[in-house]
């Protein structure tokens, strides 16, 4: 067995807490953490709700953050993430992250942030912007979100994650902290900071889920968006408008299924054994799709067997989110624990990078003494 594959398997991912999680963020991520946790391959899983980072560019709305904190951690209990297996944990509340991002500060050029893809798309699409979506393009760009991807290689490297399951849009910070990782080990000679892998989603759909709008993904600044905590009427009446093709006007046209955001969802979340109990006229998909290519299969028909599809998995994952919201106090221990369980963890990850940078003066008897030899020289 590789070296590397003796190393113990730590798992570190995040969500910026600025609104509830939607169907996006479901197929997209927290089904494939509950499926990483129940795997039983890693020997530790850490869920970073990252309100500091998600404060770099809502700096002016503290309260929004705060509101949504309690929002995500009710999406993870709700969707299975269980507070035994897995850590979740409030970035704010863990000191060593700030401490890091200061030292790795040193390690990286602006120059070389400026080239930071995601940064720079960020920077364009929110036009240097505050949360409530004005152009603060005179005022500047704070230097808080410019340098947030520092921040986040002091996530990923203070708990020594060696995989971080993300979206594509952050592999730039993936490769940057890499960098990081190696500049720290080769400056200060010493292997104490692991080089991070990102697991990125394995198809499209995990990918790119479509917002009820079709065209774009699924997002809460586009409002096209089905929550997790969506409450049935509300879910019908977003599938019922959902964007279908466009040339398909009467039932009896045949109408197109790629880029038919209806087909899209049934892609991501139908089985088989669905259409026997709904649908029993198909056997599956497959034969659905080929019905509604020919023409003769009405829009409101698919609409209403993805309602079903998507209330059977919608109505267990409202039921537990209804008993965790009933328990706040409870849901506030869980994230006071793993956050207290983080910052002990990660303050052993910074002792280590200042005792590898020789700056941890109260711990390293040697100082004393070269502190002697230095002024008695
Ligand atoms: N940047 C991530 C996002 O935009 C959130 C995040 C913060 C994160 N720290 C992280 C993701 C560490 C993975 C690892 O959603």
């Amino acid at each position: 067995m590789e070296a590397k594959d003796c190393k113990r398997k730590v798992i570190l991912t995040g969500d910026r807490p600025t609104g509830r999680l939607h169907l996006g963020h479901y197929v997209g991520s927290l089904k494939r953490r509950v499926q990483l946790q129940n795997s039983g391959k890693f020997d530790e899983i850490n869920i970073l709700i990252a309100d500091d980072q998600a404060l770099t560019d809502n700096w002016d709305n503290p309260q929004k953050i705060r509101d949504n904190i309690i929002e995500v951690a009710l999406d993870y209990l709700s969707v299975g993430i269980d507070p035994e297996k897995s850590i979740i944990c409030i970035q704010s509340g863990i000191p060593a992250l700030h401490a890091l991002t200061f030292y790795y500060m040193n390690l990286v050029t602006t120059q070389r942030l400026s080239r930071n893809p995601t940064v720079k798309n960020e920077m364009t699409l929110r036009g240097f912007s505050s949360s409530e979506g004005v152009n603060n393009n005179e005022a500047g760009l704070p230097a808080g979100f410019f340098t947030y991807p520092v921040s986040q290689a002091a996530d990923i490297t203070a708990f020594k994650a060696t995989t971080v399951p993300a979206g594509e849009d952050q592999e730039p910070m993936l490769e940057q902290t890499r960098e990081i990782v190696r500049k720290f080990n080769t400056t200060y000679s010493r292997d104490v900071l692991v080089e991070p892998d990102i697991l990125l989603p394995e198809n499209e759909t995990q990918r790119r889920l479509p917002g009820t709008d079709g065209t774009a993904k699924m997002s809460k600044s586009l409002g096209n968006c089905i929550y997790l905590s969506d409450d049935p009427k509300t879910v019908k009446t977003k599938v019922m408008g959902m964007y279908t093709d466009p040339q398909h006007l009467n039932i009896a046209d045949p109408g197109h299924v790629e880029g038919n955001a209806v087909f899209t969802y049934l892609d991501a979340f139908c089985t088989d054994e669905q259409f026997a109990e709904y649908l029993p006229e198909y056997a599956n998909l497959e034969e659905m799709k080929d019905h509604y290519r020919r023409g003769g299969l009405g829009d409101v028909k698919c609409k209403k067997f993805l309602i079903k599809v998507l209330e059977e998995m919608l109505t267990p994952i409202r039921a537990e989110r209804a008993r965790w919201a009933a328990d706040i106090p409870e849901v506030y221990n869980i994230l006071r624990k793993g956050t207290e369980h983080a910052a002990e963890e990660t303050n052993r990850t910074l002792e280590e990078v200042r005792d590898a940078m020789r700056i941890n003066y109260f711990d390293d008897d040697a100082i004393i003494g070269d502190w002697e030899a230095w002024i008695n020289h």
